[in-house]
């Protein structure tokens, strides 16, 4: 019970006192610890001294008693009640710790006094009244404790002397003193308080020099080496940090260029790939359909020219040769559409779509926005061209989808577009790192300077968008 309030408790203390900044604990700690010796020592010495004084007042008292007492008896015994007046007069005013003085007889009446409002009768009672014998008491007054000694003079026979030392003075000396220590204290904890601002400075601003590096890294900017001002362990630290930041600068420099090198390659791979579907698809176009059309011109004149029964047979031939044109056509088209390069993006992806439509019977709308004005780079439309190819390849192997929305948009020279669709979606998340067709979309995008997105979720249908600067951004090479 009392460890399950208990731990909670230190818990909250220790973290609290985790969370102050450096330089509060390094103040906090030289303050404290002046703070702390200083009270400890006023302490120490104000009990030191009150003992003392207590020990020295009774002795002076007792002194000063024993003097008077053997310079009165003459005046006593001569019956001069002025000189022991004068005498005690003169310790009076000589001796400021002195509060009072006075002779008494053997009946205990008093001879001379150093009272100057008349003397306080208060002072003769007492059971020891007749009490001849030497003793010093501390007799508590509204002016504080006073020593208060009684000597006999002449053994007691013709009475005695009485005085009482004050504290007064002494501690008024006392209280001087330990306000000077107190002091004394604040100017060392201000001391403190300087020289531990100067330690915080040596010590916290490195750190925070560090701290602000490191945040710089983390953003990505290597340029941040610190200077090493001290030449201590934070000092080792920072030159060790620095040695780090070098090699970090010099991976960073590494990785850009390999990181360009392998752009340039995937660049011209790319091109190259574009090429040779551009000749593959002429080829297909110009050489194979015009020479499947000639054999169908020849099979047409032998289709006249024919008497001898043959006409099933031919007819069966140009049925199969139009369909072999269709595939050569579809696949001329699927390789590289050559509208694509002669009429551009829009007229390109129209064609495409509409052999989409007839080839997967899915409801497919397209819309496109300001892009009749004028054409983007030749690499930029192929690029979109062949994002939106893959997109559609992805719908009809994966989604299940009904309707496919396509959204093509020009603006502030960025093409955007949007390929949306009502299928069963999926994580983007989780897609196996072996599937190369969204990678490769990504891809192109950023290679044209662009930016790529993938939303979707299971059941939710799927989103892919991108946007592309229409020119200028890279070297074209088909
Ligand atoms: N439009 C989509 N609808 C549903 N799933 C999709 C869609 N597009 C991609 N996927 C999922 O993402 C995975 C990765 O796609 P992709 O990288 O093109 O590779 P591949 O098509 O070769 O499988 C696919 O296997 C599929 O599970
Ligand atoms: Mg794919």
């Amino acid at each position: 019970m009392q460890n399950t309030v208990v731990q909670p408790l230190r818990n909250k203390f220790k973290n609290s006192l985790l969370q102050v900044p450096l330089r509060f604990k390094i103040m906090g700690l030289a303050l404290g610890l002046v703070a702390i010796s200083g009270t400890v020592t006023i302490y120490r010495v104000h009990d030191i001294l009150v003992s003392n004084m207590k020990t020295i007042l009774k002795e002076e008292s007792v002194s000063v008693a024993r003097e008077l007492a053997s310079h009165s008896k003459d005046y006593i015994l001569i019956n001069d009640l002025y000189g022991l007046t004068r005498l005690l007069k003169d310790i009076d005013n000589n001796r400021p710790e002195v509060r009072y003085a006075f002779v008494v007889d053997s009946h205990y009446e008093v001879l001379a006094h150093t009272f100057e409002d008349g003397f306080p009768l208060k002072l003769l009672t007492g059971e020891d009244r007749l009490n001849f014998q030497e003793r010093t008491t501390p007799l508590p007054t509204n002016e504080g404790i006073v020593w208060d000694t009684f000597y006999p003079i002449l053994e007691g026979g013709n009475g005695g002397v009485r005085v009482g030392i004050t504290e007064t003075v002494m501690q008024r000396q006392i209280t001087v003193f330990l306000r000077s220590l107190l002091l004394h204290t604040f100017a060392v904890m201000v001391i403190a308080l300087i020289l531990s601002v100067l330690l915080t400075f040596i010590i916290v601003n490195p750190v925070k020099k560090l701290l602000g590096a490191t945040r710089s890294i983390r953003r990505g900017h290597y340029d941040c080496i610190v200077d090493t001002f001290p030449q201590d362990e934070v000092g080792d630290l920072i030159e060790a940090f620095n040695a780090m930041l070098r090699q970090l600068q010099q991976a960073d420099i590494d990785r850009q260029e390999k990181e360009q090198i392998r752009k340039e390659f995937l660049q011209r791979i790319i091109s190259i790939q574009e090429q040779e579907r551009k000749k593959v698809s002429r080829e297909l176009h110009d050489q194979t359909g015009q020479a499947l059309a000639s054999i169908m011109v020849r099979l047409n004149v032998l289709d006249k020219k024919n008497k001898s029964g043959l006409s099933e047979d031919i007819a069966a031939l140009k049925k199969s040769l139009i369909e072999e044109m269709e595939a050569i056509h579809n696949l001329a088209l699927e390789l590289r559409p050559s509208v694509l390069d002669d009429m551009g993006l829009v007229p390109a992806l129209e064609l495409s779509l509409n052999q989409f439509r007839e080839r997967h019977g899915l409801h497919v709308e397209f819309v496109a926005i300001g892009m009749e004005k004028e054409r983007a780079d030749h690499c930029v439309e192929t690029c979109v061209y062949r994002i939106i190819q893959e997109s559609l390849t992805n719908i009809v192997k994966h989604a299940d989808a009904g309707t496919v929305k396509i959204l093509l948009e020009w603006r502030q020279e960025m093409i955007r577009c949007v390929i949306e669709d009502d299928g069963k979606g999926f994580d983007p998340d989780q897609v196996p790192r072996d599937r190369l067709g969204l990678y490769g979309m990504e891809e192109r995008a950023c290679l044209c300077g662009g930016r790529f997105n993938v939303d979707s979720d299971s059941g939710q249908g799927t989103m892919i968008s991108f946007t592309i600067p229409a020119k200028g951004i890279i070297e074209c090479h088909e």
